[in-house]
């Protein structure tokens, strides 16, 4: 791999307010270092001291840390615990009429659930699927909108100790089916439509043409939620309304009792090969990592009214909207539709609306809304505001200052958080009463992660030298392993020339400057971040060469204005190369195609056809020399294994 060289040169620091850090769970430098020092001695103890302290055992732990079969680690496995009753069960005898969730729906319509609400509302829904025979372990497939029954719908999983797999509402028939086969779900619960920004999108007719693609004889049972009243198709020998099987329902759900290593859910994410690859979650660890980074870096206070705008269908919906919140007995605002529906102003309507206090958002989100009003926020009362947080990508210092000026109106820290779908929760993120914030860096590892920058061989590089980000020391809320493939899940993350096969590779590229902050430069794999969701090259090109016109396709991404990266194919057709009128038609079909194939998040941004592709003489495909096409770059590069140089000239401009 070439030598990656730190780019960014921000010099501007923001340290914390005196009001702020007064009032911060962690206050100062001295108290985040004394945590970190306390981990670094022992942190295995360290760990198990938090783990003691913020969950609720059903029977309490022994065992620490099993380490003996790296990296298949196991924490606090002996002792018992359900993760619905720590998330709500907990809170009922102090504060059940307390507001769970403030629900703002696409029309602007509100609805809340206090904490025994939602507890009721889980132990319905949950008795329901037992009565239908979901049985621990069991898979259960979760493709809903963003309401208040999605959070139902995993809580009620956990809650059986099913192991959920939310799936993304944006996600075609073709990748739900890639998953409920992969994860051989027993049942999927879905509504009839989802609605956001106005648009209906048919969730149940796609289940159903997902269902009928072959292979999904396991799934027994379709709940669905009845969202819009859409007519549907409705199979009686599978599916079921949600609110039939749970109007009768007791309210009363004894939790199963599962060991902390008992999975949570399965995630899928992409990699760098075609398949996703189902990231799989424990409980005891998952939750305690969710729960600690609420206290720590969002400094959660009782009368938070906090507001993550992620979809559960991504990891940050499932730590930060389903699981961290409600653990720390939050009230949370959850928002079904977009950004911008009606109008640019949206978010910070909600923001004045519900008197938000935190608000975590995507740098994707923040430039898209710059672009379309970037004076709204002074038309609404922001002052409720006292954290900001940022999540998904590098934020780039001109949207940071908006956000930290316009937004926070210079009076709330922005925690920006690096993280992963493996890491479960926040990985390097400041302590928003300790840490100067610099823009564009996500500072400081949280105490217990033992972040560090290594070359090739596992060597740390000196602060300012570029590396690979890898964490050295197990952490309770880490990966366990990749569904059904051990080996892949050993291989990826796990790679023997890293500290001995025991450091876990992040797949980004990193540096850290000479005061010792972390910033992140980008993926070093075949995965682009396009608006913030993870996409890999490869599912793409699978998707591309699947189509009968198509004989080959490479992908790169392109840096883009507000996606932060851009899909950009490179195609060769199995017929002639194409010509005026045929290459519009043509890249219309394959993003179409595309669209249909994954989803509208991976529609490629632009096609470019040749005859042929750079390839080395053994047949390579020299992706770097695409990647430089695809920004437009003069070809400064070696080309001399290039086996067809001439090729260069036809993709250096996009197809007429
Ligand atoms: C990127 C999202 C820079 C990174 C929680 C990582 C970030 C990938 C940041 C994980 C950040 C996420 N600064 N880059 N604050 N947060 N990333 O699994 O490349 O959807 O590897 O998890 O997003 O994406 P994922």
């Amino acid at each position: 791999m070439p030598t990656i060289e730190s780019v960014l040169n921000e010099t501007r620091i923001f340290s914390p307010s005196g009001i702020f850090a007064q009032k911060a769970n962690i206050p100062d430098m001295q108290t985040y270092q004394a945590l970190c020092s306390e981990a670094e001695l022992d942190y295995q103890n360290f760990w198990a001291k938090q783990a003691k302290e913020q969950i609720v055992w059903h029977k309490p732990f022994a065992k620490i840390l099993d380490d003996r079969t790296p990296p298949f680690y196991q924490w606090f496995d002996d002792g018992v615990l359900n993760i619905s009753y720590n998330c709500l069960d907990r809170h009922l005898a102090t504060q059940a009429d307390k507001i769970a969730i403030i629900f703002e729906s696409d029309n602007g319509e509100v609805i809340q659930a206090t904490y025994r609400d939602l507890h009721q509302r889980v132990c319905q829904l949950a008795n329901a699927l037992k009565s239908r025979n979901i049985k621990k372990g069991d898979r259960v497939i979760i493709y809903m909108p963003m309401r208040i029954e999605a959070v139902v719908a995993m809580q009620a999983c956990a809650r059986i100790g099913a192991i959920h797999s939310v799936v993304f509402g944006g996600f075609s028939a073709r990748s739900l089916h890639e998953r409920i086969t992969d994860a051989g779900a027993i049942a999927v619960i879905t509504a009839d439509e989802q609605l956001r920004g106005g648009k209906h999108n048919p969730l149940k007719a796609t289940v159903d043409e997902a269902m009928a693609m072959g292979d999904t004889a396991s799934v027994k049972l379709v709940v669905v939620y009845k969202r819009s009243g859409a007519a549907i198709s409705f199979d009686p020998t599978r599916d079921v309304w949600w609110h039939e099987i749970t109007q009768n329902a007791s309210a009363h759900c004894e939790p199963e009792w599962v060991n902390a290593e008992h999975p949570l859910f399965t995630l899928y994410t992409s990699g760098s090969t075609g398949k996703p690859k189902g990231v799989q979650h424990s409980s005891a660890g998952y939750l305690l990592g969710a729960k600690v980074s609420m206290q720590w870096v969002f400094d959660y206070k009782p009368t938070d009214i906090f507001w993550c705008t992620a979809d559960v269908g991504w990891i940050t919906g499932h730590s930060y909207v389903a699981y961290g919140p409600l653990a720390v007995g939050a009230t949370q605002v959850i928002f079904e539709g977009i950004p911008t529906y009606p109008h640019a102003g949206r978010f910070w309507e909600i923001i004045e609306k519900h008197r938000v206090t935190t608000f975590y958002t995507a740098p994707t989100a923040i430039r898209s809304l710059i672009k379309q009003g970037a004076d709204l926020p002074a038309q609404y009362d922001l002052s409720s505001l006292r954290l900001l947080g940022s999540v998904g990508e590098p934020i780039n210092p001109e949207a940071w200052i908006w956000f930290y000026e316009k937004v926070g109106q210079s009076r709330c820290p922005i925690v920006d958080t690096w993280w992963q779908t493996e890491t479960g929760c926040h990985m390097i993120a400041p302590m928003p009463g300790a840490v100067a914030l610099k823009p564009g860096s996500c500072t400081f590892p949280l105490p217990g992660i033992f972040a560090a920058i290594v070359d090739e061989a596992g060597h740390e590089v000196e602060n300012g030298k570029g590396g690979f980000l890898v964490i050295k020391k197990p952490f309770p809320s880490q990966i366990r392993t990749l569904w059904g493939d051990p080996e892949r899940f050993q291989k990826t993350y796990f790679p023997e020339e890293m500290g001995s096969g025991k450091y876990y590779l992040a797949g980004d590229s990193a540096y850290r400057d000479t005061d010792g902050y972390f910033w992140i430069m980008g993926r070093i794999d075949d995965v682009l971040n396009v608006s913030g969701h993870r996409l890999g090259t490869m599912e793409i090109e699978s998707a591309l060469v699947a189509h009968p016109l198509v004989a080959e396709a490479a992908v790169v991404g392109k840096p883009h204005e507000i996606k932060g990266e851009a899909v950009i194919a490179f195609v060769v057709l199995k017929g002639q190369y194409p010509q005026g009128e045929e290459v519009v038609q043509i890249t219309e079909t394959l993003r179409d195609w595309v669209t249909k194939e994954i989803g509208p998040i991976a529609r490629p941004e632009e096609i470019r056809f040749g005859e042929n592709l750079p390839k080395t003489r053994s047949g390579k495909i020299m992706r770097r020399l695409l990647r430089a096409l695809a920004k437009g770059e003069e070809i400064t590069q070696d080309i001399s294994t290039l086996e067809n140089p001439a090729i260069l000239e036809q993709l250096k401009h996009p197809s007429k």
